[in-house]
């Protein structure tokens, strides 16, 4: 694992934005793992900077999204894909046709998952994966639990997870209970994994995946087992390390 601190959240995003067009420009048709939250906002935001200047070409990229709410209308604020199209893809030159997001929808479900995974493993697989970091260690929506999924699955979400997406809804009652989420096998087979934390709440979190036991109790401390990790973290997120 590479641990890397810099001084704060926008040197942060610029440092991860330009791992990612490096990425694309070493590789256009690069398949990316793309995440959302709070965190990762500054990347999208330098990367379309990027592109306004010419610097990077997304026309032949093909993207992945990690997760996605269950029963929240895409339309809706609050969805990925809502966020996703807001704030990255509709103001770069993506294709439609190479971006995936998982489908938020209780029925035929699993038929859903397979089909991700499937599309995942037809475009041979993740070339980088973007994470960001839950407070309570889950990456995508794996969530800590005695076990770990492999494949593209439903999760209940953690009552912590809840709590702290709360922020975005207008009420905790709000926050959907369920989602859909890439397992950990897709983002394990990564060739090169970009983990971006930024503030004090994730302290704890950073440190448990970097020095603490590997545990599905703490789903990113697995990440200790990939050999192309790179954590980038701003001065609070790495207070404790
Ligand atoms: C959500 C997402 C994760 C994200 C995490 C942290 O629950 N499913 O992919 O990494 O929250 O989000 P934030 O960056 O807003 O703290």
């Amino acid at each position: 694992m590479e641990i890397e601190v810099l001084d704060n959240y926008k040197k942060l995003s610029l440092k991860a934005a330009t791992m990612v067009s490096s990425q694309i420009t070493s590789n256009p048709n690069s398949v990316l793992g793309l995440a959302t939250g709070e965190t990762p906002l500054g990347m999208y935001e330098e990367l379309i900077s990027m592109y306004e200047d010419d610097l990077v070409d997304f026309g032949d990229i093909i993207t992945f999204n990690l997760d996605e709410y269950l029963d929240l209308d895409p339309h809706h604020e609050q969805s990925y894909h809502y966020y996703m199209y807001n704030n990255f893809f509709n103001q770069v030159n993506i294709k439609e046709k190479n971006i995936h997001i998982p489908q938020g929808k209780k029925e035929n479900c699993k038929k859903i998952c397979s089909k991700y995974d499937k599309e995942i493993s037809r475009a041979g697989g993740i070339d980088l994966q973007i994470l960001g970091i839950g407070t309570n260690g889950h990456i995508g929506f794996n969530e800590p639990d005695h076990k770990l999924h492999v494949d593209t699955h439903v999760v209940e979400l953690a009552e912590d997870t809840i709590e702290a997406n709360s922020r975005f809804f207008s009420s905790k009652d709000e926050v959907p209970r369920q989602a859909i989420s890439m397992g950990m096998s897709s983002i394990m087979k990564a060739n090169k994994i970009l983990l971006l934390a930024s503030g004090e709440k994730k302290a704890e979190a950073i440190k448990k995946s970097i020095n603490g036991e590997i545990t599905t109790r703490h789903p990113a401390s697995l990440l200790q087992l990939h050999t192309n990790v790179t954590i980038l973290a701003d001065q609070a997120a790495a207070k404790f390390i």
